[in-house]
């Protein structure tokens, strides 16, 4: 089975939230994936989404609520298919992690399309709830992009 893996730093704002809306719409577009979320940083290990996710999940119907945060090990580049990463600088950091070309090239920037200028999903922790929308916004398209890539076979 095709397996996805989100990063973000703490693993309990954005990677949550984007595995919730990507295994939401791998659901209704029928697509057989495994998709799980870690960290980067293992602060929160344990931990529930923070609750702003949560909450704007919620309000999408989708329930990320028994998700736990984990910290990414090296054998989720032998584990996953593709990987990827909210911002740059998790992007430097499992640069710095993977050991050969094959494990280096799973890793992807989640907003790297064409169509995106910006390409980090900014960090919401300090900010206040709007940053939550926002980036539940950029990761619903993000996620539908994964999903037209996967169903064309790319
Ligand atoms: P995340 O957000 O990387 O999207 O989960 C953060 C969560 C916690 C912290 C930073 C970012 N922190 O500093 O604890």
């Amino acid at each position: 089975m095709y397996k996805v893996l989100m990063v973000c730093l703490g693993n309990i704002c954005r990677s949550p939230l984007a595995q919730g809306i990507l295994e939401k719409k791998s659901k209704e577009n029928n697509l057989k994936i495994h998709v799980d979320s870690a960290g980067t940083s293992g602060w929160h290990v344990g931990s529930k989404p923070d609750q702003r996710s949560i909450d704007v999940a919620e309000k999408f119907n989708i329930d990320i609520s028994k998700q736990r945060a984990r910290k990414f090990i090296t054998y989720d580049f032998k584990e996953y298919d593709k990987i990827y990463v909210m911002d740059t600088s998790n992007y430097k950091e499992l640069l710095r992690l993977c050991s050969n070309e094959k494990e280096c090239y799973k890793i992807a920037l989640i907003l790297d399309d064409k169509n995106q200028k910006n390409l980090s999903v900014p960090d919401p922790y300090y900010g206040q709830e709007d940053g939550f929308i926002k980036i539940y916004n950029l990761l619903d398209i993000a996620c539908q992009n994964i999903v037209n890539k996967l169903q064309n076979n790319e």
